[in-house]
């Protein structure tokens, strides 16, 4: 008889507490709770997120399991984010799983933030045929990733400053936005017109990224125009979300169409936080019309940080023995 694999998976790298439960690579829940405390500061706070974490986690754990209608004692293993992420949002996550999993006496599995990102294709269907590229785009990383399998990914490009998610936030903060400000970016851009606000193209090898000297071009414009007209950027909001989004999208495809026709993968596909952006999934529909391409976007639930990721990413894991030891730590810094 086949062996009923039921893995809970628990996301805590950042300022959602998330939890879910797959079975069979099938997933039976996914609950996230966004912390809303952050909104107020203008950014994620490091200490508030993990007082958060240790309030929520176990409220979200049992609603988990109570939709998937899965009894703890049936758990095969628990899934966690090892990092990369927040230390002591990291803390709680891990601390939480080994506790439980050393109560249940199950396996632990140790998850990389970033490659359950890339893992969340894997949730629905149509799957990805190997090998793909992933444009993986958070609030911390940039990164164009040649995922060979499951278990053989590997970073071709990634930003040398800040990341395209930052480069969204930190605009939206300029246009006085509250935080996180990339999806106001996008919700204001649907009620303008492109083509009046213009901004520099970086220049960066290979399939590298900058984000960094957008942030200050957009600065140095704003204030310039706000110096015209102070009410410039209140008379104009709409208008500036469509050009700074679609210039931070024709970044990003710069060097994903490159790398794409360098090394003849027609396979592509996107993950990550901004990769819930309109703009981008419409252009990446666009590039797969003209190039050929067969694209895969995941489901808006599936594009933010969700355990269901972190669980299929332990899913893969389970299957291959990969246990994490009862001593295993978070590192926020975890190598890809
Ligand atoms: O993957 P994620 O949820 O957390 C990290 O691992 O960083 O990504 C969060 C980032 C934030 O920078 C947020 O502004 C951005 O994703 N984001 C968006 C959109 N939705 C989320 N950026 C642009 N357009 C969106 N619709
Ligand atoms: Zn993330």
């Amino acid at each position: 008889m086949q062996e009923n694999i039921i893995i809970l998976g628990i996301e805590t790298s950042c300022d959602e507490t998330s939890a879910a439960v797959i079975q069979n690579g099938k997933l039976l829940s996914n609950i996230v709770f966004t912390q809303e405390i952050h909104k107020e500061y203008g950014g994620t706070v490091p200490e508030l997120a993990s007082r958060a974490h240790i309030k929520y986690i176990v409220p979200t754990v049992a609603k988990a399991l109570e939709v998937a209608n899965i009894h703890k004692k049936d758990i095969s293993g628990i899934a966690f984010t090892q990092g990369p992420g927040l230390p002591g949002a990291l803390v709680v996550g891990c601390g939480y799983a080994k506790g439980l999993a050393l109560g249940l006496n199950v396996p632990l599995l140790a998850v990389h933030h970033i490659k359950a990102h890339i893992l969340a294709h894997f949730i629905e269907e149509p799957k990805p045929k190997f090998p793909f590229l992933c444009l993986t785009v958070s609030g911390g990383h940039t990164l164009i990733v040649l995922v060979k399998s499951v278990y053989d990914m590997e970073i071709i490009g990634s930003t040398q400053d800040d990341a395209a998610g930052e480069a969204f936030d930190k605009a939206a903060k300029m246009l006085g936005l509250p935080y996180p400000g990339g999806p106001l970016i996008d919700k204001y851009a649907k009620n303008g017109v492109s083509g009046q606000h213009n901004f520099p193209m970086p220049q960066m090898p290979n399939y590298d990224y900058s984000f960094s000297g957008i942030k200050t071009a957009i600065l140095y414009y704003l204030q310039k125009k706000e110096r015209e007209n102070p009410h410039f950027i209140k008379e104009n909001l709409a208008n500036l979300c469509c050009d700074i989004q679609k210039h931070i999208v024709k970044i990003l495809f710069q060097k994903l169409t490159k790398a794409a026709e360098e090394l003849q993968i027609d396979q592509i596909a996107i993950a990550g936080g901004v990769s819930a952006n309109s703009a981008l999934r419409k252009r990446l529909e666009n590039e797969s019309e003209s190039r050929d391409w067969e694209i895969y976007l995941p489901a808006f639930e599936f594009c933010t940080d969700n355990a269901a990721m972190v669980a299929m990413a332990g899913y893969y894991d389970y299957l291959i023995a990969k246990f994490a030891p009862q001593n295993v730590t978070p590192d926020p810094r975890l190598t890809f």
